[in-house]
């Protein structure tokens, strides 16, 4: 009796099995697609930081010229963690301009803003659109049961939130 209820549950077993993998692949791969995303942004927005940097000017210009030295600098790091994570996951990283271009939430500058506070402006509204792509990448990460991206997306939500507090704080 014992024997034939094992012989029954091990196929239904193994078959349940299979598909919570197969599951859990297509999840995998939900996150990896969504990671790439945010890469891109994390990119564009890592880029809008350094031509600010660059080309700032006024009476603000020193202490402009420093945050977005700092901020540009953790956006460089995140995407190397980010891309890291992509692979790990076991999908290849995008990593051209044009893929980068393709795929990000942040709108690439077409030309220099007119001034510090149109720099300042763009940089919050890029933030707060990072964050809020971060939370849609923690999504995916909490149905994918992968906890080493949500704590990654965790980190970028906390860093897009102090910066874009600090850019408000600034446009007052
Ligand atoms: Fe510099």
């Amino acid at each position: 009796m014992h024997k034939t209820s094992m012989t029954k549950t091990v196929p239904v077993k193994a078959e349940a099995l299979a598909r919570n993998a197969a599951g859990k692949m297509q999840n995998v791969d939900a996150v990896a697609q969504a990671l790439s995303g945010f890469l891109a942004s994390t990119y564009t927005l890592y880029q809008k930081s350094l031509f600010y940097h660059w080309n700032v000017t006024g009476e603000n210009f020193v202490g402009l010229h420093s945050l977005f030295e700092q901020h540009y600098e953790e956006l460089h790091k995140a995407g190397d963690a980010l891309a890291e994570r992509i692979r790990a996951l076991g999908h290849f990283a995008p990593g051209t301009l044009g893929e980068f271009c393709a795929l990000t939430q942040v709108e690439e500058d077409k030309k220099l803003p007119s001034d510090a506070r149109q720099m300042i402006m763009n940089l919050l509204e890029s933030h707060e659109i990072c964050s809020q792509e971060a939370r849609l990448v923690l999504k995916a990460a909490e149905d994918a049961e992968d906890d080493v991206t949500a704590d990654l997306m965790i980190e970028r939500m906390a860093f897009h939130d102090k910066a874009a507090w600090m850019l408000r704080a600034l446009s007052k």
